[in-house]
């Protein structure tokens, strides 16, 4: 069972990728959101205006253990950066790694248009900020260090499902 529940059980935002309207906390002010943006490290060169120029593009947004945040396989509208609380990733070949504050998701859809590639799940309370597509482009056309830091990971990733792979038809672990 992929999901952390009973089979026909429905997770809140079982049908629908987070939406601000059914999520928990109210919106917090503009200095509160820069205030959790100063804590994530994806986020650390950047100067006080980039920062408030991130939070005037994104929102925050609380959501409670058990949430599903994307559904493999279903299209995907949003890019997430984890501030507080745990996911867990579950990929057609990987079985549940996780990603902890600082750690960002769903740019792949973005990028290339196709479906979500992995199902994300809370593992914990979670505070996210969240990125649309509408503004996701002008994101990156606007703070290039956040282009680096999305290709950097996007390359590990890409290294470590090659070496999940490897040792999948190998069965053995790849040098
Ligand atoms: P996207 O395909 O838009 O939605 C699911 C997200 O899960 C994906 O973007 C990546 O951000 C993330 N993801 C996919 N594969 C992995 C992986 N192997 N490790 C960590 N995160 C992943």
């Amino acid at each position: 069972m992929v999901f952390d529940r009973e089979p026909g059980e429905q997770l809140p935002f079982h049908d629908r990728e987070v939406d601000p309207a059914h999520a928990g906390a109210a919106e917090p002010s503009r200095d509160a959101r820069i205030r959790h943006l100063q804590r994530v490290p994806l986020f650390s060169g950047f100067e006080e205006s980039d920062l408030r120029r991130v939070s005037d593009l994104a929102r925050i947004v609380e959501l409670p253990a058990g949430s599903v945040v994307t559904h493999i396989g279903e299209p995907g509208d949003s890019f997430f950066v984890l501030i507080d609380g745990t996911v867990t990733v579950r990929t057609p070949v990987g079985a549940g790694s996780q990603l902890h504050p600082g750690d960002f998701f769903g740019e792949m859809s973005l990028l290339d248009g196709e479906p979500r590639s992995a199902t994300i799940v809370a593992a914990t309370d979670l505070r996210l900020l969240i990125v649309d597509r509408a503004h996701f482009w002008r994101l990156m056309d606007e703070t290039p260090d956040l282009i680096r830091s999305i290709l950097t990971i996007l390359s590990r990733r890409v290294r470590s499902l090659e070496q999940t792979v490897h040792a999948m038809v190998h069965g053995t672990n790849p040098v």
